[in-house]
């Protein structure tokens, strides 16, 4: 079943040099394509919509704050069941419980600076799509 995914490569991600790393890893995939790739730098109107479910936790300021410390490569991704496969290259959001070989057990520690954010599902894709290419991707 092919579908379509928002993924966003973090500014840790972008100022460490490692897009080209893990956008690799995602192109090796099997029949997965880069359908949108724009690098840019979040504006927090944007974020709080993306992380509106979060609002009121106390990671959420902070979270915010580094979201917008600099640019992200906002993408989306097509192919066959790539909204849990991208998930699953990525690891728990914990990069400490997250195994070697997937994105954030490779190259995270905090768990704020965990590189790389997927969609968790087929709405969340739709929804998370219209926040960051409203005029379609
Ligand atoms: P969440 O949606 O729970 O994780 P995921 O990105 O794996 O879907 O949280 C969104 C982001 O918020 C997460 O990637 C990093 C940040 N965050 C914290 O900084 N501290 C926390 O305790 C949690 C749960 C998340
Ligand atoms: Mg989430």
């Amino acid at each position: 079943m092919s579908q379509r995914t928002l993924v966003l490569l973090k500014p840790d991600a972008v100022r460490r040099g490692l897009m080209g790393e893990i956008i690799g890893r995602l192109e090796a995939k099997a029949g997965w394509t880069i359908t949108a790739l724009e690098l840019r730098t979040l504006d927090r109107a944007t974020l709080e919509q993306h992380y509106a479910e979060h609002e009121g936790r106390p990671f959420y300021a902070p979270l915010l704050e580094f979201m917008t410390s600099g640019p992200s490569a906002v993408m989306v991704v097509e192919g066959e069941r790539v909204i849990e496969g991208v998930r699953a290259l990525a690891g728990p959001t914990d990069p400490i419980q997250a195994a070697p070989g997937s994105i954030r057990g490779d190259f995270g520690t905090i768990v704020r600076e965990n590189l790389i954010h997927a969609s968790d599902s087929a709405e969340s894709a739709e929804r998370e799509m219209k926040i960051f290419f409203p005029r379609g991707a």
